[in-house]
Order: C-alpha cells, then structure tokens, then sequence
C-alpha cells in the first residue's frame, strides 16, 4: 500500500542512476510512490556526484531551493545519497538544519531504518566504508519493476586512482560480484521479460581479477549471452588499459554483444595520460581502437575527454583533437578539468586562464558535433534492429534502441513494444534517428 511520496533527483553517472532504482524499490516496501513534484513530496532525496566541483555546487544549490517547500509546513523528509553525502558525511547535517538524512555510498542497506527514524524526527547520518566481501552481501536488489531494458551491476569501486578522480575516494576498492548471483539475477530479469541487460560497473573490464575462480569479464560476457530471452548485452564503463584482445574477440563472436562501446580517452597527449596517470599511451589506446574496427567494422565508439588538466599545453590539446579525428566517436561527453580536493592532481599548479580552457572545450565540442553529425547521416537508408519500448516522441509515433544505443522514432503500434522490429533509418538528429517500420 503507497500512503506516502518519495521524490528523487539523480545526479551523475550510471551506477547513481541503478542505486536511484534501487532506493525507489526499497522505500516501495515502507509504502513510498515515485512522484516527478517536489512540492507534493513526503520525502525527497537527491543522489548526489561529486565528479566535478560544479555538480557538487548544484546539489547545494538544489538543497537551498527545497528548503522552501519544508518551510511550507508540512512535515518532510530531505535527504542526500551519493557522493557528495560520502565525502561531506555529518557535516552535511551541521551545515543544513533542514537536513535529516545523510546516507553513504556503501549504506543503502541502512536506509528504511533511517527513513522508518526520520518519520519520528530523527536526523541521522551513515556513512561507513565497507571495503570487504560484506559489502556484497549487503548490497539491495531491485524488486518489482518490470522493463525491457536494465542495468545489472557486476563489479563495484575503482582501484585505479587516475590523478584526477575522486571516485576511488568515495566509492571505494574494486569489488566484483559474484558470478553466480550475476547470472541468477540475469535469468531472473529475462524470466520476468527483459531482453537487454547493461552490465554496470566503474571499470568493468577488471571485472573478477582479484577473486579466485570467477570468470573475467570477457568468460562473464559470453555466460550471460547464453541465457535464453537476453537478446541484447552492454556493458559501461571499461578503461582501456584493461581492455584485452579477449574482450575485443567479443566483439566478434557473441552476436548478443551490441555495436557500440564506451571508452574514455580523456586526453590524446601522452605527457597529459601520463600525469592523469591513465596507464596507457595515444598510441596503445589507438591500437585498440583499430582492433576493435578491424573486428567489428560497424562498431561505434563513444567516449570522455577532460580539456584543461594542468600543465596541458596547445600542443597536448591538439593531439586531443587529433585523436578524435582518427577515432571518429558518435559522441563525447567532454568536462573542463575541475580540481577535486585529496586526489593527486589537486596538488598541481594549474595556471591554464579560464577562457582558454573554455575556448578549448568549444573547440572540441564543435569538432565532435561535425563528426556526430556525419556519422549519423551514415546511417540513412540503412536498416537497424530495434528494441521497441515505449511511445514516441509525437503522437502515433513508437520508439526504441537500435544496435548502437541510439533512440530511433518511428510511425508504428505499442502493440509491438517488447519486441525487435527492423526499422529504416529516414533522418538523422543530433541524438535521435527518426525511421520507418519494414
Ligand atoms: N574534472 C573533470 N572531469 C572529470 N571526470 C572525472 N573527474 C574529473 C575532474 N576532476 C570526467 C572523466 C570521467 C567522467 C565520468 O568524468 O572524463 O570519465
Ligand atoms: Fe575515476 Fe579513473 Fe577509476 Fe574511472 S578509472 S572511476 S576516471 S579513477
């Protein structure tokens, strides 16, 4: 029985997105509705990012407008998950009176108790790091929500500490999944109708490496293309210094495995790679990327670059854009670099004046909307395998993902939501295709 409404707002990346889900079906138990207002909320939670400072920034910002809707009287609850609540912990709830939760990266577990405690007035923070098995163990699933679509997290944290990054400080150690509990979950999922899983973790392709019998993500991969009703798998993030020539033979022999892959560059300057201490060369990351073209010719590549890390000169920035000419990505999400407090690169002298960091990301932006726009007016007239979901963009109109993960819209019935239908490509839009049923 819903007697109350929960109101959420995801910042970040994919893994906050899957634990938003995850809070949704916990606090399903202790009768919150999802609702899209604020205002109306009985509780409201954002999940917060602390990749770059701006994000962070936001979330204050955020806080500051809810306030007001607390203010109006009513009894609600705010709370904040993610990151920004790992890192700031208790502060959290000294700076911000109006606060009542503060929940960690690690404690989700803990939440309908604290929940259950700010109903009576509570206000409590957690936040302990759980660097061990147990983490696992105590690791919720997502009850109850039907989809075509799902992300299934396989491994948890990150090991890496590239000079930039706070994620190893908030998320913590790499942590794989067991296989087995991986697989029950996925032949579950497709028992219940989902077709397509995303296999979910900050760096995936270290998927098993540091447990004793478990498969490594490439064996992962190929056990999950087996299961029966699993028509279509993806996975994100991979980090191409653990990209090995097994994961790329995927590529060409499970036909389940689709054509598009994430697989952030960052920079395409090695004196930049390596003071980002990403382990891997311009030339190496390159090699990769051949192979997998030379494997999977159609295959499409999708990517992240930080302009402006300190010290990165004209002449790094242009083996950036360089790099982009012979990788051709469909897309990019591109950053400014942003200090983080605590990692490595925090402690550089970073002199690069603003506006050039800005005139630079506006070089690569329109760099990167030249190649979008030319790789995907390549595929008008072609013929794309797509996963009906839902309704469209206009009315009359249905609307699925095609191979390479982009949204295609299409004249068509729900009645063929659920199902794979061939669509011919029509038209191309910056992050749409618009098609016709064949
Ligand atoms: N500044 C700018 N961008 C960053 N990213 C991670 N840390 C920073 C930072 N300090 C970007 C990287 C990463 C993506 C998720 O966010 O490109 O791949
Ligand atoms: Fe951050 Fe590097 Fe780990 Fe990615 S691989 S989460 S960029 S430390």
């Amino acid at each position: 029985m819903f007697d109350k409404l929960l109101y959420i707002e995801t910042f970040g990346c994919q893994m906050n997105v899957n634990d938003s889900e995850r809070i949704v079906s916990m606090l399903a138990e202790l009768g919150y509705a999802p609702t899209n207002e604020a205002s109306a909320a009985d509780m409201i939670l954002l999940n917060t990012c602390s990749v770059r400072g701006g994000a962070e920034e936001k979330v204050y910002r955020r806080l500051a407008n809810l306030r007001i809707y607390k203010r109006d009287g009513k009894k609600q609850i705010i709370a904040v998950g993610g990151c920004v609540a790992q890192q700031e912990g208790e502060e959290l709830l000294r700076k911000l009176p109006y606060l009542d939760l503060v929940i960690g990266t690690h404690n989700l577990h803990l939440l309908p108790d604290m929940v259950r405690g700010a109903e009576r007035g509570e206000r409590r923070s957690e936040t302990t790091f759980i660097d061990n098995e147990q983490r696992l163990d105590l690791f919720p699933s997502i009850k109850g929500e039907s989809r075509l679509s799902r992300f299934v997290t396989v491994m948890q944290g990150c090991d890496n500490f590239c000079s930039y990054c706070i994620v190893p400080y908030v998320r913590g150690r790499e942590i794989s999944r067991r296989s087995a509990d991986i697989l029950k979950e996925i032949t579950q999922l497709a028992e219940e109708g989902v077709k397509e899983v995303i296999l979910l973790g900050q760096n995936v392709n270290s998927y098993g490496l540091n447990t004793e019998h478990e498969p490594s993500f490439p064996e992962l991969i190929r056990l999950v293309a087996k299961i029966d009703g699993i028509e279509r798998i993806r996975f994100t993030t991979s980090h191409p210094k653990d990209m090995s020539d097994e994961l790329i033979a995927c590529f060409a022999d499970v036909p389940k495995l689709s054509g598009q892959i994430h697989l952030p560059a960052q920079s395409g300057s090695d004196s930049v790679l390596k003071a980002m201490k990403r382990g891997y060369s311009r030339s190496s990351y390159l090699e990769k990327i051949h192979k997998l073209k030379a494997i999977r010719p159609d295959i499409v590549i999708t990517g992240d670059i930080i302009v402006g890390f300190p010290g990165e000169s004209d002449e790094d920035f242009e083996q950036t854009l360089s790099l982009m000419e012979e990788v051709r990505y469909i897309d990019i999400f591109s950053f400014v670099y942003s200090p983080r407090p605590g990692t490595k690169a925090a402690e550089l002298s970073d002199d690069l004046p603003k506006a050039v960091k800005m005139a630079r990301l506006d070089r690569l932006m329109e760099l990167q909307r030249h190649h979008t726009r030319d790789i995907s007016k390549a595929y008008v007239g072609t013929v794309m395998s797509v996963l009906v979901e839902g309704e469209g963009r206009l009315p009359g109109q249905i609307s699925g993902k095609g191979e390479i993960g982009r949204i295609v819209n299409f004249p068509g019935d729900t009645s063929l939501i659920g199902t794979f239908v061939d669509v011919k490509i029509t038209k191309a839009y910056p992050n749409s295709f618009l098609g016709e049923l064949l």
